[in-house]
């Protein structure tokens, strides 16, 4: 088939994962998770001692890094040196590590390389998600979105809410906290020229996953 690339951006929480997915299944191409690989980074920066404030050294990591991430909508595995890293990548821990892995420019210029090796081994047909995916990865894909949701609307599908116990208050502030270290990186809130923003606070699941598939088929 002919190139498809639907470059798809946006917050924690914005339901981007789980829609990309769908979205990758429907076109029936395939699908890349970029968050992951910046997770697995982390995961064996951590694990392995490495400082993260030492920007050198995490590049280097990057570079040295054996890392398998799934390219299908319909399985999910993530291994560093042939360990199954796919459920550990999402302990809080790592997530509240990440934005410093993903803050070093040197590791970020590795992981995109491998990225864009990744879509064109999948002959340009795949939906990437991430958070500079329509601005620097691939701003030349066929279709680009930013999947956006109000603050409030992503609290609620992560089971938080504003006013709630006091853990579920530590909770989202730490989602708002990585939103806001990983802006210091990459503008993922507003769309760069020729992005399209789609607003998913008042819509569910099934409606976002169709309102992305009009926008796709419009440049078809
Ligand atoms: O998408 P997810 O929340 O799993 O991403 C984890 C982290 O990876 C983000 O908080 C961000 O720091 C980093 N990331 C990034 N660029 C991407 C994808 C993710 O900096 N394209």
């Amino acid at each position: 088939g002919r190139p498809l690339v639907v470059a798809i951006d946006g917050p924690s929480g914005s339901g981007k994962s789980s829609v990309s997915k769908e979205v990758a299944r429907r076109l029936r191409i395939a699908y890349l998770d970029t968050g992951a690989m910046y997770r697995a980074l982390t995961w064996h920066c951590v694990t392995t001692g490495i400082d993260l404030e030492d920007a050198a050294a995490v590049e280097q990591a990057s570079r040295d890094l054996v890392l398998e991430v799934s390219t299908s909508p319909n399985e999910e595995y993530v291994r560093v040196d042939g360990v199954d890293v796919t459920d550990a990548i999402r302990e809080p821990a790592i997530s509240s590590a990440v934005s410093a892995v993903a803050t070093t420019l040197g590791a970020r210029t590795e992981l995109i390389r491998r990225q864009r090796d990744l879509i064109e081994k999948h002959h340009r047909r795949m939906v990437v998600e991430g958070r500079d995916i329509t601005t620097v990865v691939a701003p030349g894909a066929e279709v680009r979105m930013l999947l956006t949701a109000s603050e409030e609307a992503r609290l609620r599908r992560r089971g938080l809410q504003l006013g709630g116990t006091q853990n579920a208050e530590e909770l989202a502030a730490q989602v708002t906290h990585r939103d806001a270290k990983d802006s210091a990186v990459v503008n993922f809130t507003q769309a760069a020229s020729g992005v399209v923003t789609l607003d998913s606070s008042d819509l569910d699941f099934e409606q976002t996953v169709d309102a992305a598939l009009v926008i796709v088929t419009k440049v078809l």
